[in-house]
């Protein structure tokens, strides 16, 4: 089935006891049983599972490729959900340009437990290869990464993780499993913020991991149920809306991208524009063979660093200020002072996050509109 009819259809089937065409909100915490240990169907608790979840599971394994979905409450509990997979003494290799709470996880969180991480620039490959050491247990990355979107070869990293006996994980937020499947790349985690694009309507927090590895999912399943960060059935039937809709407002979503950043590219005013649709961009030709197209995030250098920031940010009026990404509506912030405030300065600096960078989350709206709204506020003083 093509994944326009899986995003529909998918994990669903009419309600039997009424045939409500949309997966009812199972909004309860137990469920009779026939008999002690005997159930009605596979429910007993709605941590260990509830059956709006399973639909939301089934659909996003469906839509990555993958044969299990988990889960979360959030992003960062899937992401959480990963790590215990380890114990101390292990050592991970991360992106250099990841989400500033992903870093914040392994640096705050669990390297006090004795997890370690390096961070690598994963575009350099024999960087990456000489990074591991024996205690190398994980390879998490981030393509298209945030806020520099660069672009990272899952399937050479796949290979390279491979060789090391090492799991690769894959956060899919920004392309979304429309525009690249890491697991048919080779990936053993796809990894989501549900918050973002599979959201898509900015009115919930979640996260997910697909994997095609039964053990793994098991013990993933055992992580989810034990640790206990699962989502609520409201939050999974807004997600399971919203997949219905992610092939359409992805195609949307790139072809806005596309043209505001041909469009800021041309603009005197803007220094440096980080798009992978760009044929500037250093990796378009890898994101153009390994993603369907370049998604809907922009990051810009403006002239005249954080005063013109400020200034552009200040008298932006349809794309909103606000952290965030991947909803229906544009939404306009500034890394180095909201989403990347958590990552040290000087890393900060190193990995391009200057004072005059602002990252564009672009929506399904009039691309017109939006461009004459980002025209105004970088006139404005
Ligand atoms: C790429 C990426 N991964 C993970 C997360 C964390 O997701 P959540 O905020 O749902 O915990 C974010 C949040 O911005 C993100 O941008």
């Amino acid at each position: 089935m093509q994944f326009n009819t899986r995003a529909i259809h998918a994990g669903q089937k009419a309600d039997p006891s009424t045939g409500a065409i949309m997966t009812p909100i199972y909004q309860t915490s137990t469920y009779v049983q026939k008999s002690p240990g005997v159930l009605v169907d596979q429910y007993d608790y709605s941590r260990t599972n509830n059956p709006t979840r399973s639909a939301l599971e089934a659909n996003l394994a469906a839509l990555e490729g993958g044969a299990w979905g988990i889960c979360f409450s959030s992003g960062v509990a899937a992401i959480a959900a990963v790590i215990h997979l380890l114990k101390a003494g292990d050592h991970v290799l991360l992106c250099d340009d990841v989400y500033g709470g992903t870093f914040r996880l392994f640096d705050k969180v669990f390297k006090p437990l004795g997890i370690t991480y390096s961070i690598v620039d994963m575009t350099n490959l024999q960087a990456l290869e000489e990074a591991f050491n024996v205690h190398t247990k994980l390879v998490w990355l981030e393509t298209p990464t945030n806020p520099m979107l660069k672009i990272l070869d899952i399937e050479k990293i796949a290979k390279i993780a491979r060789s090391h006996q090492a799991l690769l994980a894959v956060d899919n937020t920004f392309a979304t499993p429309y525009l690249q499947n890491p697991l048919t790349l080779g990936a053993h985690i796809a990894c989501h913020s549900t918050t973002k694009y599979l959201g898509g309507h900015s009115d919930l927090v979640g996260g997910a991991l697909v994997v095609n590895d039964q053990e793994l999912a098991s013990r993933l399943h055992f992580i989810q149920n034990s640790v206990g960060a699962i989502p609520g059935p409201m939050d999974c039937f807004l997600v399971l809306r919203s997949t219905k809709t992610l092939h359409v407002r992805m195609e949307r979503h790139c072809q806005n991208a596309q043209s505001i950043a041909e469009f800021l590219s041309q603009h005197k005013l803007v220094e440096k524009v980080y798009y992978p649709g760009l044929p500037t961009h250093p990796q378009h030709a890898l994101a153009s063979v390994q993603m369907k197209s370049f998604g809907g995030m922009i990051s810009i250098v403006l002239k005249g660093g954080l005063t013109a920031a400020k200034r552009f940010l200040e008298n932006v009026h349809l794309f909103s200020l606000a952290e965030s990404l991947g909803g229906v509506e544009s939404l306009i912030e500034h890394p180095a002072l909201m989403t990347h405030a958590s990552i040290p300065a000087q890393q900060r600096a190193g990995l391009g996050i200057v004072d005059g960078l602002v990252r564009l989350s672009v929506g399904i709206e009039d691309v017109r509109d939006l461009i004459d709204d980002l025209e105004k506020a970088l006139a404005a003083h």
